[in-house]
């Protein structure tokens, strides 16, 4: 079982951080944040040196964050609750756009203003930003203390100690990450956790900064993977999100031969585990083994976020994606048949270099087609040394835009036609907290992840409970709990 302190929750998340999405829509209804918080206050042990840490980017650097939350703990740091108490602000950083980079600069140049008026404090940039621009950090921060890239967070009790000990830790040199090996058992929440299957990307898509900052493919061993889903099981947890930058090409290089599928069915077996979610997967890697696993298997959620990037060949071709079209249509097709009310959501890039209107269009028309039951659009960034970077970025940023906002809209209309269609269905969902919007309600997710706000007891978080659909907005639907 987990230590009670581990239940603390010190990565302060600021859900801005973590989406950093050129999204604006309406935001879906979520729990609101910090309930536990403030529970931090009652059960933290004061220590010497306090730490606060911030999460900025995607799912995985939010368990990188627990997984050094757990490390400083287990190695005796203490907990601060805000960056003011804090002797120690860690930044665990994306690069996966400019715009989410900028957003780090500009918390960091804050914090060294005020590190003037209080000599002492300590500031280091971990995760992908680190491993982009390793020791010139500290030039361009001269209050930086620590550059530790996403491979090196494993050393940071020591690196921490070299840090306060005076010395300037620069921690770059480990892209890829242990193969084997027990993860600190800390984790954020209560309910649900997030469990690595595989770390770094193979693909290269020629936009993406990924594997050069997060290394080549590394699966875990599946015994690992399945140890780890069953302390959580033990503790109490109901879901788990299994994370990787592409789940479907799970096991290549391994020398025992076990494919994602049979990671889900192994999963599925663990008792306690109520609700199997994972993400990402690419189109070129999912297929009829994985929707048969979705199908079959009573535990996995009908979900699936599949990125399809643009609706233009010319600009897959581009991208390096490796599929066409045609061929991720028919994919969404067979996944539609196979799994009945399965939810897709995808990433869709704008404005990447030489897109032109008609590109544009195959986009916008493939997402009519297609009818996600959300989207994550983003405007194109040159993000050296991914090969993009070479070509040059002639989409004005007026025009990426309007792109990006005209998606949105078709976005939120096609949501608000799928959602409508759930009127009067029956859901099963998965309680998260109370509502952000209004304190008597509750929220969670369907199976197929779309936010459900209800009326309910508060004892009803962590379970899975079921309701029915009474109308909807067009992200969140409106729903009452059966009896
Ligand atoms: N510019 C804008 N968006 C990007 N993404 C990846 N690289 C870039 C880039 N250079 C988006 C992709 C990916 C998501 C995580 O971020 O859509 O799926
Ligand atoms: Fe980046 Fe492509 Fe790998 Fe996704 S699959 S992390 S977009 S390189």
């Amino acid at each position: 079982m987990m230590a009670k302190k581990q239940k603390i929750v010190i990565l302060q998340r600021d859900e801005d951080d973590l989406l950093d999405t050129d999204e604006v829509k309406e935001p879906a209804a979520g729990p609101a944040g910090k309930t536990e918080a403030s529970l931090a206050k009652e059960q933290v042990q004061p220590k010497d040196v306090k730490v606060f840490l911030r999460t900025f980017g995607c799912q995985m650097n939010e368990r990188d964050s627990e997984i050094i939350a757990g490390l400083l703990m287990d190695h005796g740091f203490g907990v601060a609750e805000s960056q003011d108490e804090a002797e120690v602000v860690l930044f665990n950083t994306c690069s996966v756009r400019e715009h989410a980079e900028e957003r780090v600069a500009g918390n960091i140049e804050k914090l060294s203003s005020l590190k003037d008026k209080k000599p002492g404090k300590m500031i280091g940039i971990l995760g992908c930003m680190s491993q982009r621009h390793g020791e010139s950090l500290f030039s361009r921060f001269p209050s930086l203390d620590m550059v530790v890239g996403p491979g090196n967070i494993y050393d940071m009790p020591e690196l921490l100690r070299e840090a306060l000990d005076g010395k300037k830790v620069l921690a770059v040199d480990k892209l890829k990450r242990p193969k084997k090996g027990t993860d600190p058992a800390y984790r954020s929440g209560v309910f649900s956790a997030y469990v690595n299957v595989m770390y770094g990307c193979d693909n290269y898509c020629s936009y993406c900064i990924v594997p050069y900052v997060r290394g080549r493919e590394v699966s875990r061993p599946k015994k690992d993977i399945v140890k780890e889903v069953k302390s959580l099981a033990d503790a109490g947890f109901k879901e788990v999100i299994l994370l990787g930058q592409n789940v479907n090409s799970y096991g290549k290089g391994q020398t025992q031969k076990v494919d994602f599928p049979e990671i889900l069915e192994a999963v599925n077996d663990i008792k306690g585990i109520e609700r199997i979610r994972f993400t990402t997967s690419h189109p070129k890697d999912a297929g009829k083994p994985l929707f048969k696993a979705m199908r079959d298997l009573p535990k996995v959620c009908e979900h699936m976020h599949m990125c399809l990037q643009s609706g233009s060949n010319k600009i897959l071709d581009l991208m390096n994606r490796k599929y066409t079209l045609d061929e991720y249509m028919k994919k969404v097709d067979t996944l539609r048949e196979m799994v009945p009310g399965v939810g897709i959501s995808t990433d869709i890039l704008v404005g990447f270099p030489s897109e032109k209107e008609s590109d544009y269009v195959a986009t916008r028309m493939a997402m009519e087609d297609i009818k996600f039951n959300s989207s994550f659009i983003f405007k194109y960034s040159p993000r050296p040394p991914a090969l993009s970077s070479t070509l040059i970025d002639d989409v004005p940023e007026k025009i990426k835009v309007e792109r990006n906002r005209e998606l949105l809209e078709i976005q939120k209309e096609i949501s608000y036609e799928i959602n409508k269609k759930m009127v009067s269905s029956s859901q099963e969902v998965l309680v998260e907290g109370p509502s952000r919007m209004s304190k008597d309600e509750l929220v969670g997710k369907t199976r197929d992840n779309t936010s459900c706000v209800f009326k309910g007891p508060s004892d009803l978080i962590g379970k899975v409970v079921k309701v029915t659909v009474k109308g909807t907005s067009p992200f969140t639907l409106k729903s009452e709990l059966e009896t």
